[in-house]
Parts: C-alpha cells; sequence; structure tokens
C-alpha cells in the first residue's frame, strides 16, 4: 500500500528515470574518453535512446494518470528531443564531434528535466508546503535566467521535503541524497553555462570564478556524503545558502539595468 508520504512524492519513480539517464549519459562519456571506437559509441547511444523513449512512455503514462493538462504539448517535446538526438548521433564521425554531441545531449535532457518537467510538479508536491519562497528581491530582471534560479529553489524545496520523508535506513537515504544531489549539480552547470553566455555575465569580476567554486564545493560535498560524513536531512538549509548567496552576490549586480 502506497502511504500517504509516497503518494505526495509521487513523480519519485520519474526522479529515478531521471538518475538511471544522467548515469548512462556519464558512462557514456566515460568508456567514449578511455577508448573511442564509433561502432561502440553509436550502440551505446541507440542504446540511451532506447531507454530515453521508455522513460519518456513512463513518464506519459503516470501524466496521463495524473490528469496533466499540458500532457499533448508535454509528450511533442519528448518526441522531438529523440528525433533531434537520433538525428545528431548520425554526424557523429569522430571522438570530437562524439564529445560536442554528448555536449549538447546533456543540454537537451537536463534543460527539458529542469524546466520543461517542472510544469506537472504540482500534480505531486504540495508546494506551499516548500520552505524557502521565491522572493522578488532574488530577481535578476533576466527572464531566463530568473526562470532557471527559480525552478532550482524548487529542486531545494524538494530535496529538502524529500529527505526530511526519509524514514528508510541510513543507507538508503545517502542513496537518494547522492542521485538527487548529482542531479542538482548537472542542473546548476547548466544554469552557470547559460548565465556566461549571456551579454551582461562579465560586469561582476570573480563571478565566473564564483561558479567554479560552488560546483567544486558541490562535487566534494557528493563525495562526503558517500564517505557517510554528513547525513542528508540538513542539505536543504546549505543548498539554499549556496544559491541565494550567489544570486544576490554576483547575479543580481551582474544584471543590474539590463533589462
Ligand atoms: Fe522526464
Ligand atoms: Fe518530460
Ligand atoms: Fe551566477
Ligand atoms: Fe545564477
Amino acid at each position: 500500500m502506497i502511504d500517504e508520504k509516497q503518494a505526495r512524492s509521487g513523480n519519485s519513480f520519474i526522479d529515478e528515470n531521471h538518475t538511471a539517464l544522467l548515469n548512462t549519459i556519464n558512462s557514456i562519456s566515460q568508456v567514449s574518453e578511455r577508448d573511442w571506437n564509433r561502432g561502440t559509441f553509436l550502440y551505446d547511444v541507440a542504446g540511451f535512446i532506447k531507454d530515453l523513449e521508455n522513460h519518456h512512455h513512463h513518464e506519459e503514462t503516470i501524466l496521463k494518470a495524473a490528469g496533466y493538462i499540458n500532457l499533448g504539448t508535454h509528450s511533442s517535446k519528448h518526441r522531438e528531443i529523440s528525433m533531434r538526438t537520433r538525428d545528431s548521433s548520425m554526424g557523429v564521425d569522430d571522438f570530437n564531434s562524439s564529445m560536442l554531441f554528448m555536449d549538447e545531449l546533456r543540454s537537451m535532457i537536463f534543460s527539458h528535466e529542469l524546466l520543461d518537467d517542472q510544469d506537472y510538479w504540482s500534480l505531486f508536491d504540495n508546494q506551499a508546503e516548500y520552505k524557502i519562497k521565491w522572493s522578488t528581491s532574488y530577481e535578476t530582471g533576466n527572464e531566463t535566467i530568473d526562470k532557471h534560479h527559480q525552478c532550482l529553489l524548487n529542486y531545494i524545496n524538494r530535496l529538502d521535503l524529500r529527505f526530511g520523508e526519509c524514514h528508510r535506513n541510513i543507507e538508503e537515504c545517502q542513496s537518494l541524497a547522492i542521485g538527487e544531489l548529482k542531479l542538482f549539480y548537472e542542473y546548476s552547470k547548466l544554469h552557470f553555462k547559460e548565465e556566461e553566455s549571456t551579454g551582461s555575465f562579465h560586469t561582476v569580476p570573480g563571478h565566473q570564478a564564483q561558479h567554479d567554486s560552488l560546483l567544486i564545493d558541490l562535487a566534494r560535498l557528493i563525495v562526503e556524503i558517500e564517505r557517510g560524513k554528513f547525513l542528508p536531512a540538513n542539505l536543504g538549509d546549505y543548498l539554499s545558502y549556496w544559491l541565494i548567496n550567489h544570486i544576490q552576490i554576483f547575479d543580481i549586480p551582474s544584471f543590474a539595468n539590463k533589462k
């Protein structure tokens, strides 16, 4: 029987799918960097596309059952992602083009998860329970960047709720936290890349170095949790500080007057 808390985080199966996709992407990149071979690469990518399409199918089934009203648009985005992935994999003929392909794949997949998949969260989560509320004082004035920040903050809030509800044994909580933090790392990396590509980014010195340092800090945190040094329960507090402090010190001044 599904208990009330599990039901509330009803997209935990979807989260697990997202973690598995990330692991496959990482494993394809690692194998390619070790010993690149076109046949192996394309075989692994074909396997990934199959996993991705299965995931989209599961997601659509769950969303249909939950009565998601934007299902048609969301499903079209899924189809477009797998079509673009399949098409651009055909152009891979050497190591360099495979690395470009992997970069594009990461952006496409993580951008969909970070931005589009959030559209259905309200079906599963009671967002009124989120601890850290978005405030207009966090706005930079750049619409895309503000949307990214809100989505990242939603992720932190959800992580906070999930970790708070983690009644299973410590190993299970740790592995949940590690999977979630690895995804959060990818979404943050994608966001920083987007921010760094906008014209107003370089107006505050040290901004880029601060992004690099935040990612290093996050990677270190993942290793510490893997080693059992910290329990995930207080991570929400830490991550909200990690994000909001950066928005206030670097992002807002960078984008000021650039609306
Ligand atoms: Fe998804
Ligand atoms: Fe989706
Ligand atoms: Fe930034
Ligand atoms: Fe930012």
